[in-house]
């Protein structure tokens, strides 16, 4: 088909602009006032007779492009399931874990094995959710762009990036015998829209870190209208809804609406690994855990690590009901009882095996989740301050969370991995006493130097060790494997990176 030029564009812009209806200049638009009074929410108009016909127009487009029957249903269901019992929950029995402990290696080879054949043939995609707001980090770019600090200065979407493009060489280089038939992982990035343009730019402007720009795609997930205690929708300006995006669970509305699962039943995907931006140690596309997920036969399963403390923000997983499904329940809603409860005989947590958001799919049950999910209307509500005519003000977000699926999920593999290889996130901004883009820099640090050490490598270092380190790129290395010929007898000064 051919590209339109510059000037047909123009013209096709002006022609649209011609066909609308010429902005309301008298009382708001009648219909919509009565639609919108059908769902109690008319308020959206009360300053309507101050607004200029360019915020008439502004609003009117606003509400237009509402779902309203949806959204109603999502508000009422979520705000009426706030007072009802909820099933009793229950400690994961711990034979429902695949411990680090009762792992042989002829395990961990076997499913590293079958990670890799079946990264080469193609069936692993992977879904990176990073429609969120770094606003506890206190930036407002996308997450995945933050540098961290490490010698490199590399961003979260580059160590991402270059993980996979490791994996695709091992891959290769496991299965190829010889031949140089190029693996291919693709990469679908979930944005939102206060996302999507700065992350696609950023991609762009670094010639998407080495990856093929096929290989990568952007998608948006939704924005739901925030809400007032008593589910009122409430102003960002006179004329715009306050808005949010619907939590990371929005992934399954939005890979329906674009289409993607037919994208990756197209390619032969089959198996879909998802996890979220904020974890520098992330194993994106890990042989291991994929060759693990395939042997079990689940349909889906989760990484786990053991929680360091009763208060620590991260969800855990749980029993919901007597032998019911295995579910996460989030940090925002476990009770501080619970959360401090442990177990007499062990001493340890009874609710111990938090999330690190790493979960992995079959793109059947992937697909048969975005056709039931969007059923559920029982969403989580966040209370936050929300920006509003008022100026802040205390209202609800209301969000999926990506973990909302393993209740409808016929099995469910949870794989412990250990925190210090694998779980470094980044959430609050340096200052705050935990998950900071320093303490997860350390953590780095720490594992690419015992990586380095165990490699036959020295270091030196003019501040303290436990402030410092070595930093292996992610194309020399993915675990730790294939470092002697780089470090064997060779002496690093840290703090410094360590690449090809
Ligand atoms: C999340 C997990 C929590 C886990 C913790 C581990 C969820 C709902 N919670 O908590 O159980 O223990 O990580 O670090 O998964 N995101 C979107 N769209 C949104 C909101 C978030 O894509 O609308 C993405 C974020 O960019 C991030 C991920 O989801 O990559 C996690 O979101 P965040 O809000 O940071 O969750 P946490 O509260 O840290």
């Amino acid at each position: 088909m051919k590209e339109p030029t510059t000037t047909e564009i123009e013209i096709e812009t002006s022609a649209v602009t011609t066909m609308l209806p010429p902005p309301l200049t008298g009382s708001p638009h009648q219909a919509l006032v009565e639609r919108l009074k059908d769902y109690g929410q008319e308020g959206v108009f009360a300053l309507w007779d101050e607004l200029s016909p360019e915020e008439r127009d502004h609003l009117l487009r606003d509400i237009e492009n509402l779902d309203l029957p949806r959204i109603d249903r999502i508000i009422r269901c979520s705000l009426h399931s706030q007072g009802l019992p909820v099933a009793a929950i229950e400690p994961v029995p711990e034979n429902c874990v695949s411990t680090v402990d009762e792992r042989t290696k002829e395990d961990r080879e076997k499913w590293w094995r079958m990670g890799l054949k079946a990264i080469y043939e193609g069936k692993l995609g992977v879904v990176l959710l990073s429609g969120g707001q770094g606003t506890r980090l206190g930036s407002s770019d996308p997450k995945g762009c933050y540098n961290i600090g490490l010698p490199s200065g590399k961003s979260l979407f580059q160590i991402q990036a270059e993980r996979i493009l490791c994996v695709q060489r091992l891959a290769a280089q496991a299965m190829s015998e010889g031949s140089t038939r190029p693996v291919t992982i693709q990469w679908y990035i979930m944005t939102s829209p206060f996302t999507h343009e700065p992350t696609q730019k950023f991609f762009e402007s670094h010639k998407y870190f080495g990856l093929e720009p096929e290989q990568v795609t952007f998608f948006q997930q939704g924005t739901l209208p925030c809400i007032s205690k008593d589910g009122k929708f409430i102003m960002e300006t006179p004329f715009s809804l306050a808005k949010a995006p619907d939590g990371n669970g929005g992934v399954y509305a939005a890979l329906k609406s674009s289409r993607l699962l037919e994208d990756m039943a197209s390619r032969g995907i089959k198996y879909v690994d998802c996890y979220g931006v904020d974890n520098v140690l992330v194993r994106v596309a890990d042989p291991t855990f994929l060759g693990y997920f395939i042997d079990k036969g689940a349909a889906s399963a989760a990484k786990v690590v053991r929680k360091a403390y009763p208060q620590e923000k991260v969800g855990v997983f749980v029993r919901r009901g007597k032998g019911g499904p295995l579910t996460v329940v989030e940090y925002t809603e476990l009770d501080q009882s619970m959360a401090s409860a442990t177990n007499q005989q062990t001493g340890r947590l009874q609710f111990c095996w938090s999330n690190v958001c790493l979960h992995m799919f079959t793109l059947e049950f992937l697909n048969q989740v975005v056709n039931g999910l969007e059923k559920d209307s029982v969403y989580h509500l966040a209370e936050k301050k929300i920006p509003s005519i008022n100026g802040f003000t205390e209202g609800l977000k209301l969000e999926q969370f990506i973990f909302d699926c393993f209740p409808y999920a016929p099995s469910t593999a949870l794989f412990e991995v250990l925190r210090e290889e694998e779980f470094a996130p980044v959430k609050n901004a340096n200052g705050s006493n935990f998950d900071t883009p320093d303490s997860a820099r350390l953590l780095v640090l720490r594992l690419h130097t015992r990586w380095v050490v165990a490699a036959g490598g020295f270091l030196t270092h003019s501040v303290p060790l436990y402030a410092t380190g070595v930093e292996v790129s992610p194309l020399c290395s993915y675990t730790g494997e294939n470092l002697e010929a780089i470090c064997r007898g060779r002496t690093f000064h840290a703090p410094c990176e360590i690449s090809l």
